[in-house]
């Protein structure tokens, strides 16, 4: 699998000043990874020797995000001079010193590329014996962009960045997309001779390809299949376009593998997340994280999970869930929020404008209406009252409430933590429950009603 003679640099050094942002700009996810996440994985995908990372602007934040998405990663530091030349030569320095083969060049802000077109770019190098292959894309709109410049046969000359190049050259629609394959004898024969003369004052990895033409090697430039697949990710406006493209992609992928999605464009669904066979996902949802559906499973509309595992058949409907487990059958919502640690069993029930945290709610349990249920354990078969909710903080710590097996709560009580509540026992509506009621007990709280007869007519009549 491994490629001996082959090795990737994704660059990543840059400011990434247009977003405006203090988070660096390779940091900023789509599909809930990272944009260096999403190049790294491809990179990995090629089966390099080597992949090197090269880092400068918030690079504390950057190398801890590498580690983690790809551990494998070597990271290379830039120093003060600026531009990609420096970028590239650095990570060339980095290489083994004996390392002879193809080095792929990539930016870490440039999110879709996918490993086959970067294969395809490599074969085309090899074939060519090329010192340097550009892959370029030709744009409605080049403006910001490298041209690439060719000769009257349509051999490929040099790039001239869009700062340094004459009205003809800007004309030119042709661009670089700034991903590259070098040979690595070219990049350590030229890149030291690069300079920082241009408009802009950096290193440009760019002038390799006129240096290697010009020693008389060969240079190629191959176009990509889809301009979308090179689109940079400069701002925020960018940074959109790519995260609905990707996601439209994802769902997509989904659907083929037989989930039916309502609506496409309301439908967001991270990498991270597993689904099965015959889920169905109505508009307006947002699956992130570690989420998984099991079969059968109905979720949304307006719902939205984050790390949070659907068992088979359960149906989710607008809902807000993180960390939680709904069991295979349960029902959840319309309008529910399920905080971290919620753990619904299987059948069981959590309704409408119900909150729950940290609770287990055992098989076949029921919170249908207007609750607060948190640190809370409720066995199987039991049903929880409407309004009820479990005062779990007394203002300076949290407690616990246990509810049992089949027991049948009241409307609108309270359960004061920390309290117990037997199997089998039921309490009556409005009890404030701060004692432990036993199994198969009736707790009751609130004092008898009373009528006073004709009160009405003697207090507030004419
Ligand atoms: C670069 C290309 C341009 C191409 C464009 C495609 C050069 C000189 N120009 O221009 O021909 O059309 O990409 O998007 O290469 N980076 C570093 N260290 C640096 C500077 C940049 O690692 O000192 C990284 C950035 O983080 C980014 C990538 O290199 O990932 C590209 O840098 P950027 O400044 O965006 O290059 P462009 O000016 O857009
Ligand atoms: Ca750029």
């Amino acid at each position: 699998m491994t490629d001996s003679r082959l090795a990737v640099v994704v660059m990543a050094a840059g400011q990434g000043t247009r977003m405006r942002s203090r988070r660096a700009k390779v940091l900023h996810p789509i599909a809930g990874v990272p944009l260096i996440g999403h190049v790294l994985a491809t990179a990995a995908q090629l089966g390099p020797a080597h992949v090197l990372a090269v880092v400068r602007h918030e690079r504390e934040a950057v190398v801890a995000a590498i580690a983690e998405l790809a551990p494998d990663a070597r990271v290379v530091e830039q120093d003060e001079v600026p531009g990609t030349g420096r970028a590239v030569e650095l990570a060339v320095q980095a290489l083994p010193e004996g390392f002879e083969g193809e080095v792929v060049v990539v930016s870490g802000d440039v999110p879709l590329l996918d490993s086959a077109t970067l294969a395809s770019l490599v074969a085309a190098h090899r074939e060519a014996s090329a010192g340097a292959t550009a892959l370029s894309a030709v744009l409605e709109d080049a403006s910001g962009y490298g041209r690439v410049i060719r000769d009257a046969e349509g051999g490929f000359h040099r790039i001239v960045e869009q700062k340094d190049a004459s009205e003809a050259e800007l004309a030119v629609t042709e661009i670089n997309s700034g991903t590259y394959v070098f040979s690595a004898a070219a990049l350590r024969a030229h890149l030291p001779a690069v300079t920082t003369e241009n408009a802009q004052g950096e290193k440009y990895l760019t002038d390799v390809v006129g240096l290697v033409r010009e020693a008389g090697g060969a240079v190629v430039a191959v176009p990509v299949a889809q301009p979308w697949l090179v689109a940079g990710v400069n701002d925020r406006v960018q940074l959109a376009e790519a995260a609905s493209r990707l996601n439209a992609m994802i769902v997509r992928g989904w659907q083929l593998a037989g989930v039916t999605v309502h609506d496409p464009a309301t439908t967001w669904i991270d990498l991270t997340v597993s689904l099965a066979e015959d889920v169905e996902i109505l508009p307006n949802t947002r699956l992130s994280g570690a989420t998984s559906v099991e079969r059968d499973a109905v979720i949304g509309p307006d719902t939205n999970l984050v790390d949070t595992e659907v068992g088979e058949g359960a149906r989710l409907s607008r809902t807000d869930a993180t960390l939680a487990v709904v069991g295979a059958g349960a029902t959840v919502g319309p309008f529910a929020y399920l905080r971290p640690g919620t753990e619904l069993g299987a059948d069981g029930k959590i309704g409408t404008f119900v909150e729950t945290k940290n609770a287990r709610i055992g098989r076949g349990s029921k919170v249908p209406h207007l609750s607060y249920i948190g640190d809370t354990t409720v066995g199987e078969a039991s049903n929880i009252g409407a309004g009820t909710i479990t005062a779990n903080y007394d203002g300076v710590a949290k407690h616990r409430t246990s509810v049992g097996s089949r027991v049948r709560t009241g409307s609108h009580n309270v359960f004061v933590a920390p309290v117990t509540i037997g199997d089998g026992a039921y309490s009556g509506a409005g009890t404030v429950v701060r004692k432990d009621v036993p199994a198969g007990a009736l707790a009751i709280s609130v004092a008898p009603q009373r009528n006073q007869e004709g009160w009405v007519e003697r207090n507030r009549g004419a």
